[in-house]
């Protein structure tokens, strides 16, 4: 056997291992899409479920507790926009800690009635670090209802629950260290504190005295900023999410695998750095969660570095494609997205970070090879295309987006203000009208902003003195 025939069934071999289906996926780790309704159902049915516990079981309750809750849910549905996509383990989050609260406040109330110890805080806060603010807010919302129909129809308790609720949302924005936990303890208690002040300074709370709820206010912050602490990283564990603090702890470059793509593969570690600043500034500025953007485009092209020297921003003399079929070498670029995912199951990367990695490119076509073969004779589209899926956040869109266009602009000799829009704008259609963006919640509002963002960052990396056109 000729080495050349040797070498292509060795390639041959190792693509049909990639082929091979990856591993079924936990239940736990696949999306949904997350109708208005499904939360809205939850919060019906608690809410259903608890003022028939409280008012007994009759016609006339169900009645009661259908209507009441049923114009509840239209409300809270109507005026609070649930984020359209989140993943299962988010949802089973939310019902679980809509269950703890439920069983939490009955405990307390058949330990002490008088007691007002608020658990509304610990399961914001909660769901705001590993679901969204939107569902936190909806969580406050719902179940500071439920605490008031627990507390037989108390609207005292609503009014501080709403309160505590609102202090666990509001401060701090970003928490990204585990010390910012405390600091979101201390948001609790003010703002829990200013509730009980104003129940009290109008007389609404004349039944207990204002040192208890103090006291209850201490508690209830202190118990929730614990509770966090505690139950956090259990739930990050448990059900593969990750908050803030697990990011920035995953943006870390002393990780490994950050390590190795430093040493072993420095082009791509300088390009995903680059790639990184501009999903960052993009993703901040059309309010998607711009530390989860940079910290996937670390990680986005990982894969390359099993291969390094086939990638361009890698090759330092010769061009090893110049020697490989146009085929062949669209299968080594095409493989970096499948060795990602297989060294970030290896390094135990979380869910939302292989996203990044697998959705990066879309299902796009490796242009360069495909018609470098299509030159000699008619080709396959498909052997050239990404396996996808399709980005399916703004997140991964952004990254993908950023991810070409670094590419090209640092290709380009004098980069000026108008060329650089010029070559952002031209990749943003491209990807827009070949249906690469059909799949995520991204509007064109948000491309043009992300446009603007893309070029002002790459002429202040550039250095470059920005010529406005009006200005010549
Ligand atoms: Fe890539
Ligand atoms: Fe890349």
């Amino acid at each position: 056997m000729s080495l050349k025939r040797y070498v292509s069934s060795l390639f041959r071999k190792w693509a049909q291992e990639l082929e091979k289906p990856p591993k079924k996926e936990s239940f736990l780790n696949k999306k949904i899409p997350l109708p208005k309704w499904a939360l809205t159902g939850v919060v019906f049915l608690c809410l259903v479920v608890a003022i028939l516990m409280e008012v007994g079981i009759s016609k006339k309750h169900f009645l009661f507790a259908f209507l009441f809750s049923g114009i509840w849910s239209f409300y809270t549905t109507l005026y609070f926009e649930i984020d359209t996509e989140i993943r299962e383990s988010q949802f089973f989050l939310i019902v679980l800690m809509f269950i703890f609260f439920i069983l939490g406040t009955q405990f307390i109330i058949s330990k002490n009635p008088t007691m007002f110890l608020l658990i509304t805080p610990a399961v914001v806060s909660i769901v705001k670090f590993l679901v969204t603010k939107r569902a936190a807010l909806f969580t406050t919302i719902a179940t500071s209802l439920i605490a008031s129909v627990l507390y037989q129809m108390d609207f005292s308790v609503f009014f501080i629950s709403f309160a505590s609720g609102i202090g666990a949302l509001a401060f701090p924005h970003k928490v990204i260290k585990r010390s910012d936990i405390f600091l979101n303890g201390i948001s609790i208690f003010v703002f829990m504190l200013v509730g009980v002040l104003c129940l009290h300074l109008f007389g609404v709370r004349q039944n207990v005295f204002f040192i208890i709820d103090i006291q209850n206010t201490i508690f209830t912050s202190l118990g929730a900023a614990i509770f966090v602490m505690a139950f956090l990283p259990v739930f990050e564990g448990l059900l593969g999410l990750t908050s803030d603090i697990r990011l920035v702890e995953l943006g870390d470059f002393n990780r490994p695998l950050l390590k190795r793509l430093m040493e072993e593969a420095p082009g791509t570690y300088h390009h995903s750095l680059m790639v990184a600043t501009l999903s960052e500034a993009a993703a901040t500025a059309i309010g998607a969660n711009g530390l989860l953007a940079r910290v996937g485009a670390y990680y986005h092209d990982i894969g390359k570095i099993k291969k390094p020297q086939y990638f361009v921003e890698n090759q330092t003399s010769e061009n090893r494609h110049e020697k490989l079929k146009p085929e062949m070498s669209a299968l080594i670029i095409l493989s970096h997205v499948k060795e990602g995912i297989l060294l970030a199951n290896q390094y135990g990367l979380d869910e939302c970070i292989k996203d990044f990695i697998s959705q990066h490119h879309g299902t796009s076509v490796i242009q360069y090879f495909y018609k470098k073969a299509s030159n000699s004779s008619p080709q396959d589209e498909s052997t050239y295309r990404y396996p996808g899926p399709l980005p399916q956040t703004k997140e991964t869109a952004i990254v993908m987006l950023a991810d070409s266009v670094e590419a090209a602009t640092r290709a380009l000799d004098e980069p000026d203000y108008e060329r650089i829009r010029e070559v952002v704008n031209k990749i943003i259609n491209n990807y827009f009208v070949t249906g690469q963006l059909n799949e995520c919640p991204i509007t064109l509002k948000n491309l043009q902003k992300i446009s603007e963002v893309f070029t002002k960052t790459i002429m202040s990396i550039h250095h470059t003195r920005i010529e406005y056109p009006d200005s010549k």
